[in-house]
């Protein structure tokens, strides 16, 4: 058996099993911003990667991909069901995204988290050489680190929190506040994208962790940036991810994709302002408002729909919950709304695909788009308008985003929208349709300045240090 010194846990793996209808499998890269920011900060790392392959019941051996070792975990159809389905994406994702969707307290689904918690420390346990560091991944793993703690102290145990730590009194409504506080503050350093998750942490840890007599009391205090539980210290930050920033501006300055993006130009039919939208279909990402923003303006002649076209790639993503569903549904029904209203035949306005694309052709979209539209009404981060970014090498394309992604405190050369207020998307819209392109250049610039600066190795190095570092004495 190989023992790793370094190892990256999270809920999945990087690669995705498929079961295509001829019963072969095959891998593919996993969605989302967690796999697309660290697997190409890990592919120059020896290291391992614990998770999950993606399908219930997989029973798959250890292998290597591009490098890296990976272990998958494997889940069956229940687990499926209720730990990551329910607990994760039907309770936690929405608690922790403002309640965006009512969230769904069900002691089953916190059972199975439990048990597939305790799975992932146990698998993690096996592989870690000794004295190894852990890295722990997102909401799905939250008491994974004080699991694995207890399996094996002698290990470096980092966890970080890849969607938004929820104000404390939304949080507070949680059954089980208390066990995942506890479960974070088995890492040495649990990391936040933003200072006031980091802020909201502190205030629990201090307020939960110590204080219930039923539970066994442990000492716990808090100073700025610090948690004493017991003799341990744990320490709190803020780390803002970010993305692989000059593999995309190469990727974006290739003749291939400067083609393709003209291409896609051509196929569009050429209109002279191109909108384009990329997201997982999710609720949080705004996708029906930045449609019924583009509807009204269409609507009100403000915006002409022989002059535009928009593009919206919406991935799919976790099909079988509710809020999913309803979403799509919501989503398609004003896609063809609007086509019905306003296309002619062979020019519809919006172009919708429920499907997800490579890099190289995203990156050909990025440079084909005058306008990337991203309205969260809240997001962790957000990578893909800091892709967007990094792709407008030419100077060229606006940034239209929303002050509810962690990205925005970054990205203050963008149009900044707040996605509640549609009269002020529409006007922002209006706006950056029409700018004056040396404006425009500039604004780019500046945001160029700040993603290419600011990328995803730096991020992962600052969190690695300060993991490795010893906490400073009390
Ligand atoms: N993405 C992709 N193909 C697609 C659509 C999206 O590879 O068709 C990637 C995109 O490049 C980005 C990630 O999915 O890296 C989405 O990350 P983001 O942080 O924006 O949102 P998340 O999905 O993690 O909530
Ligand atoms: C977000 C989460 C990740 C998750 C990804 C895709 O980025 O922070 O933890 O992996 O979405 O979602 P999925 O449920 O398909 O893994």
């Amino acid at each position: 058996r190989q023992e790793a010194d370094f190892i990256v846990v999270a809920n999945r793996l990087p690669v995705d099993l498929e079961r295509l209808p001829d019963g072969t499998k095959r891998w593919k890269h996993s969605p989302g911003g967690l796999v697309s920011a660290l697997a190409p900060f890990l592919r120059n790392q020896d290291g391992a990667w614990v998770g999950w392959p993606g399908v219930a019941d997989a029973d798959v051996e250890p292998f290597e991909e591009d490098g890296l070792l990976l272990h998958p975990v494997a889940l069956s159809a229940d687990e499926v069901r209720d730990y990551y389905e329910g607990f994760s994406n039907a309770t936690l994702w929405p608690l922790y995204h403002d309640v965006v969707a009512p969230p769904v307290f069900e002691r089953d689904w916190w059972q199975s988290y439990v048990r597939v918690n305790n799975r992932f420390a146990d698998a993690v346990a096996k592989t870690a050489a000794p004295n190894a560091t852990v890295w722990i991944q997102d909401y799905q793993l939250q008491l994974a680190p004080a699991m694995l703690r207890e399996r094996r102290p002698d290990l470096r145990i980092g966890f970080f929190l890849h969607i938004p730590f929820p104000p404390t009194e939304l949080f507070m409504q949680l059954p089980w506040r208390t066990e995942i506080v506890r479960g974070l503050l088995g890492a040495d350093l649990v990391g936040f994208h933003r200072p006031g998750g980091a802020q909201n942490f502190l205030w629990l840890a201090r307020r939960l962790a110590g204080l219930e007599p039923s539970r066994g009391t442990v000492g716990v205090r808090t100073r700025p940036g610090l948690v004493q539980v017991g003799d341990r210290t744990v320490r709190v930050g803020a780390f803002p991810i970010s993305i692989d920033a000059s593999g995309l501006d190469a990727i974006s300055r290739k003749k291939e994709t400067i083609n393709r993006a003209a291409e896609i130009r051509r196929e569009l039919g050429n209109p002279p302002k191109i909108l384009l939208g990329v997201d997982r279909l999710d609720y949080t990402k705004g996708i029906d408002l930045r449609l019924r923003a583009l509807q009204e303006l269409l609507a009100e002649g403000r915006v002409d729909p022989g002059e535009v076209a928009m593009v919206q790639l919406a991935t799919p993503s976790r099909e079988r919950v509710e809020h999913y569903q309803r979403m799509r549904d919501d989503i398609e029904r004003v896609v063809s709304r609007i086509n019905g209203e306003f296309a002619r035949v062979g020019r519809p306005v919006v172009h919708y695909l429920h499907q997800s694309v490579d890099r190289s052709e995203l990156a050909a979209f990025y440079l084909a788009a005058d306008v990337m539209v991203v309205t969260p009404l809240r997001d962790g981060m957000n990578l893909v308008c800091k892709e967007y970014v990094a792709c407008r090498h030419d100077l060229g394309g606006s940034l239209l985003l929303s002050e509810f992604a962690g990205a925005a405190a970054e990205l203050t050369s963008a149009f900044l929208v707040n996605p509640h207020d549609l009269e002020g998307v529409k006007n922002s819209l209006v706006e950056a349709l029409s700018i004056d392109p040396a404006v425009g250049r500039r604004r780019m610039r500046a945001l160029r300045r700040q993603v290419l600066t600011h990328d995803v190795d730096r991020w992962a190095k600052s969190f690695l240090d300060a993991l490795r570092s010893e906490p400073t004495p009390q």
